[in-house]
């Protein structure tokens, strides 16, 4: 019996360029900008840890507070029968496992899939959860989520003891670092690979005071600044570049139109630097920057038409008393022609 195992991206040997082909792109852009996914390195997946525990960022603390006050209702939910748990970006599983419990100690056999680039941090969580969960199947995959879902699907096409019933777990509020359009194309792409019946629960980001919002993303401790910063130190050691951290700074702020904190990396100085891994310098004026993660904030009406627009429903919104914060309980909704309509 499987107890812990963990696979990786079958196709990632024939991307293995794609960080400097990446960071290639984003710097010679017109609009510079890094993606996000590659904040998660070894050092970038402690960092975000840390983030999770400053008293202002309020976004960790307000999801926990609110799968611990509706696990019961989520388990409900999800019925009586055995359950495959995939989560994506599951990080150190810390929030997943309030549910993994809850269903655990309900006597179901689960099996949990959580997918993550971040190797180190995923190796650490399923080791943890399989001596934790003696009950618990894990099979964590190394991937990115479109392609670490199609491995879940392989792994359970091949593997008849895993339970077909899905719940897909999304928290953290990744889902606000895509833009209106990704989202919604994200969204329709995660409803082909439920069934009816199966369920999907994110973790959506309200739209607040501005001050709450970018205290969050600059907190004090300067955790978030590191976090950012990290990922120059990252293009430094694995393209061999030449990138002086000090001369660059963090900026994090609400933009009230777009509803999204934009996060940079501002040069604070003329500057050429040098990425020997591409064989280019790149030049930087004073106050150039690097745009680095968008995060997008919701209003519960706009969950609702996101989920109808991508072919969901939503079961339920939880939300915290503050109305902070918003984990969404979706399910596919039938298609018209399948409904006979
Ligand atoms: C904001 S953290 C959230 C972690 C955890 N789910 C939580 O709520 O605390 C995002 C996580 O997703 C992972 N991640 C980011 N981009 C990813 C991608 N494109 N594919 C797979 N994992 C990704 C990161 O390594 C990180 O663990």
């Amino acid at each position: 019996m499987i107890v812990k195992l963990l696979i990786y991206d079958t196709e990632k040997s024939i991307r293995t360029n794609e960080f400097a082909a990446e960071v290639q792109a984003g710097l010679a852009a017109t609009r510079r900008y890094l993606m996000p996914k590659y904040f998660y390195n070894d050092t970038g997946s402690k960092l975000f840890e840390e983030i999770c525990k400053q008293p202002e960022y309020y976004l960790t603390r307000t999801e926990t507070s609110i799968l611990m006050k509706y696990k019961r209702d989520i388990l409900g939910i999800c019925g009586d029968q055995d359950i495959s748990i995939i989560e994506l970006g599951s990080g150190s599983s810390l929030k997943t496992k309030i549910l993994l419990n809850e269903f655990v100690s309900n006597n179901k056999k689960i099996f949990y899939f959580p997918i993550d680039v971040s190797e180190t941090m995923l190796n650490d969580s399923i080791d943890k959860l399989s001596t934790e969960f003696k009950n618990l199947r894990v099979i964590g995959v190394c991937s990115e989520y479109a392609s670490g879902i199609k491995e879940v699907n392989v792994f359970m096409l091949n593997h008849s003891d895993v339970p077909e019933s899905k719940l897909l777990v999304f928290l953290g509020s990744s889902i606000g670092n895509l833009d209106p359009v990704q989202v919604q194309k994200f969204l329709t792409a995660l409803k082909e690979q439920v069934n009816y019946g199966d369920a999907i629960l994110i973790g959506f980001d309200l739209q607040k005071e501005t001050t709450i919002l970018e205290n969050a993303y600059n907190d004090k401790a300067g955790m978030t600044a590191q976090f950012n910063l990290n990922l120059l130190a990252r293009i430094n050691r694995e393209l061999q570049a030449e990138f002086d951290l000090s001369f660059f700074m963090h900026e994090a702020f609400y933009n009230v139109k777009q509803q999204r904190i934009e996060m940079y990396l501002v040069s604070t100085c003329d500057q050429s630097v040098y990425i020997r891994g591409l064989g280019k310098h790149f030049s930087f004026k004073k106050g150039d920057r690097i745009h680095t993660e968008n995060s997008y904030k919701f209003s519960l009406e706009g969950i609702n038409k996101l989920a109808i627009a991508s072919g969901l429903r939503v079961i339920k919104n939880y939300t915290d008393s503050r109305n902070f914060y918003c984990l969404s309980l979706l399910s596919r909704v039938p298609d018209t022609s399948e409904t006979g309509k």
